[in-house]
């Protein structure tokens, strides 16, 4: 069975798929995204499925997604930002190599801004984020075997920190 090179955990707009193309290519791997496997295998956008079904409803798919995709890829793996709040997705992170691409607050909201296509930050996004940035710190750093703070630094320079840090 196949097992991803590095898993990619963190907040949405950290950067993960960035990142993780640029790691891809320095391992010579591939890529792989729970999002983009979510979209195409439900043939809707990811905001679709949070208002036709619900948060909940989406987390169910997306621990199916990682699930699948743990077992499937020998490359890169980005999860969705949110895909830690499972406690079943999280015990599936057991034996990986996570990086956790952390950023604080004030990053968050100047990288984000209003987004729509994240439906998590429609509206007052600093205070979204800094509630958001409570309830999952704990989580990302429970399933991350690295750390890697991405504040002020390019997504080349952040590849580079993870390469030297896994
Ligand atoms: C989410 C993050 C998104 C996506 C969904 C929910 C979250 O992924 O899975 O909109 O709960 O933080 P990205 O981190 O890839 O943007």
């Amino acid at each position: 069975m196949s097992a991803p090179l590095i898993v990619l955990v963190g907040p949405m707009g950290v950067g993960k798929s960035t990142v993780g193309q640029l790691l891809a290519e320095r391992l010579g791997a591939g890529y792989r995204d729970t999002d983009e496997d979510i979209v195409a295998a439900q043939g809707r956008a990811i905001a679709e499925i949070f208002v036709d079904e619900g948060e909940a409803a989406f987390r169910a798919l997306e621990k199916e997604a990682v699930r699948s995709a743990l077992a499937g890829h020998e490359g890169v793996l980005a999860l969705g930002g949110g895909a830690v709040l499972d406690a079943d997705t999280r015990a599936l992170l057991a034996g990986q190599r996570v990086v956790y691409l952390s950023m604080d607050v004030e990053e968050a909201v100047k990288r984000t801004g209003l987004n729509a296509a994240r439906p998590l930050l429609a509206v007052n996004p600093r205070r979204q984020w800094r509630e958001l940035m409570e309830a999952r710190r704990h989580l990302y750093e429970e399933v991350a075997t690295v750390v890697v703070a991405t504040d002020g630094r390019t997504p080349e320079e952040v590849a580079e920190a993870a390469l030297d840090a896994v």
